[in-house]
């Protein structure tokens, strides 16, 4: 069915701009006054009333009061959702001052978020999983990509992305799942690193494979988690069995980089600790340089190079690492908005990091610009200047329309 809404004092449809390198704002495309024409949920062009009323009569038009802004719903292409419990005693000895390590000795990090999550039913983390997609939903996030990670065993890890797969036909969200079943090596396998991805590779990800939960392989790359060497043997076998390789990498120290941009990974996530030699590796690389600021304000550290990743010429897309440790807001505008401030990104670049860009990391291509055959999946900002939305830092909230 075609319909016809709008009208909108401006419409970013955020085409034409290259998917590495600075943006700046005079290079975002602005449509006054316009609307949108789509057919069964599909953009088919964006323009003024009279001409697309009289080329396509038959449209159902769909009027929207006062002044919007918009744009493309956004794109979170790196969170944690599906986990069940709360972290809040590690947020309270974090903020007294406490170490990574004394937190982990009281029982906390990631290690408590697998105990708890694996407390909870398939249909419970469903549950809990839809409640955080939905809230996304709510502030203009339509496309959301989900990390395992907190099973950390083959039963347990199928449950994730089980519940991922159960909750992505249960709402108007696109979720993406990711295998993360190497975030840690869990407490309870009795066996080396190496043994347990071996573990993984040859027990879980061929069942991954068959019940088609996920194409896509996430690794935590760090002192305290998985060695560079032995996360490359990883990424290469997982490659070869046809995921696509995402990595956390350089969060707290470098090497993680290095792999992902030699496994040809699509995305490299987190880069806090990235010096010269790692920017320069995402710039002369396809794999998109993902900056995670809500992880900067939940453990109150540095935030990803930004501004130097992208006038080195990499991709740069932003995203909100919602998880129960390490970012538990998960308000990706907001983040979006303060990453902005503190690295001097333009609006132009801060848009396509939450959308095309982000798309890129997911290798969703035909998604986060307003061009004609992707979806419409369109937020409207009450305001009639797109710098609004970035100026108000997150409080101006978008109204999703299908
Ligand atoms: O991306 N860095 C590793 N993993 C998560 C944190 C997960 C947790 O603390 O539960 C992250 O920040
Ligand atoms: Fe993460």
């Amino acid at each position: 069915m075609k319909k016809l809404t709008g009208p909108f004092t401006q419409i970013l449809p955020l085409t034409g701009l290259s998917l590495k390198g600075p943006l700046r704002d005079d290079q975002l495309q602005v449509i006054t006054n316009g609307w949108v024409l789509t057919n069964n949920g599909r953009i088919i062009t964006i323009g003024p009333f009279e001409r697309l009323r009289r080329d396509h009569p038959s449209a159902q038009v769909e009027e929207i009061a006062g002044r919007h802004v918009l744009l493309p719903g956004f794109i979170d292409c790196h969170t944690h959702i599906c986990y069940a419990g709360s972290r809040a005693k590690d947020y309270a000895m974090r903020i007294q001052g406490k170490s990574y390590l004394d937190i982990s000795k009281a029982g906390g990090g990631i290690w408590d978020s697998v105990l708890q999550t694996r407390a909870a039913d398939e249909e419970m983390l469903t549950e809990l999983l839809l409640l955080r997609v939905e809230r996304h939903l709510a502030e203009g996030v339509t496309t959301i990509e989900v990390k395992s990670g907190y099973g950390l065993s083959v039963k347990e890890e199928l449950k994730q992305l089980r519940a991922i797969k159960a909750a992505s036909q249960r709402t108007q969200a696109t979720l993406v799942a990711t295998c993360l079943a190497a975030h840690l090596k869990p407490k309870d396998f009795d066996g080396t690193q190496n043994e347990y991805l071996v573990h993984i590779l040859s027990d879980l990800l061929p069942i991954v494979k068959k019940e088609n939960l996920t194409n896509r392989v996430d690794i935590f790359i760090e002192d305290g988690a998985f060695k560079a060497d032995n996360a490359l043997n990883y990424l290469n076998r997982a490659k070869q069995m046809g995921f696509d390789i995402t990595v956390h990498a350089d969060q707290f120290s470098t090497g993680g980089t290095a792999v992902a941009v030699e496994v040809g990974a699509v995305s490299a996530d987190h880069l806090e600790a990235s010096k010269g030699k790692e920017i320069k590796l995402l710039a002369n690389s396809n794999t998109v340089a993902v900056a995670l600021p809500g992880a900067s304000l939940g453990l109150g550290m540095q935030y990803a190079p930004a501004r130097k990743l992208l006038d080195a010429g990499a991709c740069l897309a932003i995203a909100s690492d919602w998880n129960p440790g390490s970012a538990p807001m998960g308000d990706l505008l907001m983040q979006a908005a303060v990453l902005s401030a503190a690295e001097k990104l333009s609006n132009a670049e801060v848009f396509a990091g939450l959308t095309f860009r982000a798309a890129q990391a997911l290798r969703l291509s035909n998604r986060g610009t307003l061009a004609t055959g992707t979806p419409a999946e369109l937020q409207a900002f009450p305001c009639d200047d797109y710098r609004e939305i970035l100026y108000q830092q997150g409080k101006l909230r978008s109204q999703i329309l299908y």
